[in-house]
């Protein structure tokens, strides 16, 4: 089973959601650099302060803060997780090969959640966390677009992306995800 996961797609595409259910289940540890960044939000660290400006108005948080908040964990448990939100772009990407690198790990099978527009716009608006109202979803939209999805042909290339569908069910999808990391 591969073990060694990033989760990739647009927001509200159901990543944090799939990768809670998918490393419960198999016992990963799961990253999320939103969750970790609203986490240093709640704490009212500098960082934090820093960093939710940035994210309620749906820009990219710089990658020395981002990958200065990764570095450490990954390496706290090498027997599998998930990333997800993370890399965000190809300087992360990068960054994040040469971290596991010097662990000697690598990556063995990148999702790709897909969902249209309207259903995201529609899921996040029915979240109504404080980057989810119309203005900052599309433009969290625009920067997924022109920042992340590069990521998409970057990952397919070595031949370790595989997508999902994420319409239906969370049961639906939860399913589908197994069946490609069996
Ligand atoms: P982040 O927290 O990563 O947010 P995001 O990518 O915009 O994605 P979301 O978390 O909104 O969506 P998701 O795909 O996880 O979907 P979810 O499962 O929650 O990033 C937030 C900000 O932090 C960024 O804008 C940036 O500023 C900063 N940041 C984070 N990482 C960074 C990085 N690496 N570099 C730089 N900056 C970074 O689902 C969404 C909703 O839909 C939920 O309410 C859920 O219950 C619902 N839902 C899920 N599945 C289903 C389903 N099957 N049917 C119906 N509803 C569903
Ligand atoms: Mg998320």
């Amino acid at each position: 089973m591969k073990k060694k996961l990033l989760f990739l797609g647009p927001p509200g595409a159901g990543k944090g959601t799939q990768a809670v259910r998918v490393s419960n289940k198999y016992s990963l540890l799961h990253l999320s650099t939103g969750d970790l960044l609203r986490a240093e939000v709640i704490e009212g660290t500098e960082l934090g302060q820093q960093a939710k400006q940035i994210m309620d108005k749906g820009e990219l948080v710089s990658d020395e803060l981002v990958l200065s908040i990764v570095k450490g964990k990954i390496i706290l448990k090498n027997d599998g997780w998930l990333l997800d939100g993370f890399p965000r772009n190809l300087i992360q990407a990068k960054a994040l090969e040469a971290l596991l690198d010097k662990i000697n790990q690598q990556i063995e099978l990148v999702i790709l959640l897909e969902l249209a527009d309207e259903v995201l716009l529609e899921r996040l608006l029915a979240r109504g966390r404080s980057d989810d109202n119309e203005k900052t979803i599309r433009h969290r939209l625009e920067v997924y677009r022109s920042q992340t999805s590069p990521l998409v042909e970057y990952y397919s290339s070595q031949g370790l992306l595989k997508s999902v569908n994420g319409n239906g069910t969370m049961e639906e999808i939860e399913e589908k995800i197994e069946e490609i990391l069996i």
